[in-house]
């Protein structure tokens, strides 16, 4: 089957003061894979992923529409990874998610990268209908405290996955 065609979005690179978010390349893979198997990142996002569905999710995510690699721009090296899904189950709104590795936490990385993330979806990917969502674990404090220091607001709780859920939207 030939490629889906790509949105006129995508492929994109944002640029913050210390940071580097750009589409996943094939030598990100190792990064990625530590992100889906580290038990501290995975602690309110269902665990780590199972083995056997690695090989699948790392040949889906290079180049993965807005799918981005987080890079220090000083070094550069890859940090994380947020994904802007402009078509998300969340009714149609462009939802955003996010992970770093634990070693770079608390130095305002996240907030750096979701905040450029969010500013580019409400722009670029759904322009006609400018509402960005995230949804994180009741429990997850970090992401909770991110999310409300990027101007989101506390919308909606509801249970998925067997877990309290919450979800936070952002129109402007
Ligand atoms: C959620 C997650 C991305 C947060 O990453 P983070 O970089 O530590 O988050 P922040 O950007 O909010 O920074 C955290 C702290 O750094 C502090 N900080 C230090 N230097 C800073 C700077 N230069 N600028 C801004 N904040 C800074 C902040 O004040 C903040 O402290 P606080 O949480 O006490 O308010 C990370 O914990 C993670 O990857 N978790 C696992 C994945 C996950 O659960 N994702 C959520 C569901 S999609």
């Amino acid at each position: 089957m030939p490629p889906l065609p790509q949105p006129a979005f995508w492929p994109a690179s944002l640029h913050t003061d210390r940071l580097l978010l750009r589409p996943i390349e094939r030598a990100d893979v190792a990064v990625m894979s530590e992100l889906w198997t580290d038990p501290e990142v995975r602690r309110y996002l269902g665990g780590p992923v199972a083995a056997e569905e690695l090989p699948a999710r790392e040949r889906g995510c290079v180049g993965a529409v807005g799918a981005f690699s987080v890079l220090l721009r000083t070094e550069p090296v890859v940090i994380g990874s947020v994904l802007v899904e402009s078509d998300s189950r969340r009714a149609g709104r462009a939802e955003v998610s996010y992970q770093l590795l634990p070693e770079h936490w608390g130095r305002g990385y996240g907030r750096e990268a979701v905040t450029a993330a969010i500013s580019w979806a409400l722009d670029e990917v759904t322009p006609a209908r400018p509402e960005v969502v995230a949804v994180t674990q009741e429990a997850n404090a970090r992401s909770r405290r991110l999310l409300e220091s990027v101007g989101m607001t506390l919308a909606d709780h509801f249970v998925e996955w067997g877990e309290p859920q919450v979800l936070y939207a952002r129109k402007t």
